[in-house]
């Protein structure tokens, strides 16, 4: 089959490689039908080289139709149009029954002490084969793959529930937003723009969102956002508390991660980081503070005073300089964490069927290309050109 495969820092190329089977009578094999590139892809892209091989398959966010069942995969039946959400969870031991679903102890990688096994994610989540390609292996299938009607929508209306959709349902719910309260929501890449609409869907009375492309604030603003370019004003802080009665939001949204924008000394951080073999790079990722915090920074300089903020965007460093003083003197709630996917399906599901696209799915997506036009597709994502805010990838379509 084809798939695309991560090949060394910034290069990524679509090759010929072998079909997944069956391992476990658990697995199922689904035939990719769309698959999305995410933020957290361009994270493997540019800094986390150190934990991948060359010829990784990259993808955590597909859907497609089952092709063929082992026979542990419980209910599942060939044919089934499925979204595949991208933790591995068994649904069954102490911390699946318990909805946490990203903390699975069946597929936790214990070998390097991490949570649940992943889709195309590095070898700190398991190493598995992911799912930007044009058949994925789907482990634990007795329980992840999420059935969906065969009804002729377009695969978007579904395909979020992968990613994007639960991400950003738990950041709001993580937020604490107090009924009618406010919050900010830093950064409007994909999860940033769900997170924003699902507040007000929720019943925010005040969703601020900030970034810095034009493009971005513009699909916010239609969505009845208020956005603020961060880099047009002089004193965000200032600009934040005049919108949440000089007092700041209740509630602030990370959903930028570790590659923010405005965080020189740390970028090159990474960037030496990226450059160095794997065995120097990842005691440096590890054990230094090499996250972009400025996102980070800017929630908790935005957030008021006891107030809670919502981390979905993913860092990757341990001793970075957190502002201890100012978070414990606002008394600040901190949560975030890898999303549980299955845990939200049920509060989503009917939302993504509903005929009036409350939380507009189908206005997400900027490109719909062939697989085989991955490579081009990451270097869009990653440098935002061309609009690009969402790129959904369908291997169905042979040629370019
Ligand atoms: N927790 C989870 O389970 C989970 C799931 C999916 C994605 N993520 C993470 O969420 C983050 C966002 O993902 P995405 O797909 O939306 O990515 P993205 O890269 O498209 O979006 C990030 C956005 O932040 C903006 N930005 C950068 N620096 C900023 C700053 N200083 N102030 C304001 N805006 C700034 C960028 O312009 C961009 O629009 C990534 O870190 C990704 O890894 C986490
Ligand atoms: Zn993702
Ligand atoms: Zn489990």
């Amino acid at each position: 089959m084809r798939a695309l495969t991560w090949q060394g820092t910034e290069k990524v190329s679509v090759e010929t490689v072998p079909d997944p089977r069956i391992e476990q009578p658990t697995d199922a094999i689904v035939r990719v039908t769309s698959t999305a590139i995410c933020g957290s892809d361009l994270h493997l892209y540019k800094i986390l080289g150190m934990y991948l091989d060359a010829g990784d398959i990259l993808g955590h966010e597909a859907m497609g139709v089952v092709e063929e069942v082992g026979s542990g995969a419980g209910s599942l039946a060939v044919g089934d149009r499925v979204v595949i959400p991208f933790n591995i969870s068994c649904g069954t031991c102490w911390m699946c029954s318990r909805g946490l679903f990203a903390q699975c102890e069946t597929t936790q990688v214990r070998s390097q002490d991490m949570g649940a096994s992943l889709f195309g994610f590095t070898k700190l989540y398991g190493q598995v084969p992911g799912g930007q390609a044009e058949y994925l292996r789907v482990p634990q299938a007795q329980f992840g793959p999420i059935v969906v009607p065969d009804d002729g929508s377009p695969d978007e209306r579904y395909l979020y529930l992968s990613d994007v959709a639960p991400t950003a349902w738990q950041a709001v719910e993580y937020a604490q937003v107090p009924a009618g309260g406010t919050v900010v929501v830093v950064g409007l890449g994909p999860i940033g723009q769900m997170a924003a609409r699902i507040a007000a869907h929720r019943g925010a009375s005040k969703v601020i969102g900030l970034d810095l492309v034009p493009e971005r604030l513009a699909m916010a603003r239609r969505h009845g956002i208020e956005v603020i370019d961060v880099s047009a004003v002089d004193d965000l802080a200032a600009a934040v508390r005049d919108l949440t009665g000089g007092r700041g939001p209740d509630s602030a949204i990370d959903a930028v991660g570790m590659e923010a924008h405005g965080s020189s000394a740390a970028a090159a951080a990474q960037k030496m980081a990226g450059l160095l073999p794997d065995a120097l790079s990842r005691p440096l990722i590890e054990k230094a503070g090499v996250d972009r915090l400025a996102a980070l920074l800017t929630a908790f300089d935005l957030v008021r005073r006891g107030g809670t903020v919502s981390i979905s965007g993913v860092y990757g460093g341990a001793v970075d300089g957190l502002p201890m003083m100012q978070l414990f003197d606002k008394g600040v709630t901190l949560r975030m964490g890898q999303a549980n996917v299955k845990r939200w399906i049920d509060d989503l599901m009917p939302l993504v069927q509903d005929a009036a696209d409350p939380l507009g799915v189908l206005d997400l997506r900027t490109h719909r290309l062939p697989l085989e036009s991955a490579p081009d597709a990451y270097e869009m994502f990653q440098k935002k050109h061309d609009g690009c805010i969402k790129v959904v990838l369908d291997p169905t379509v042979t040629s370019v």
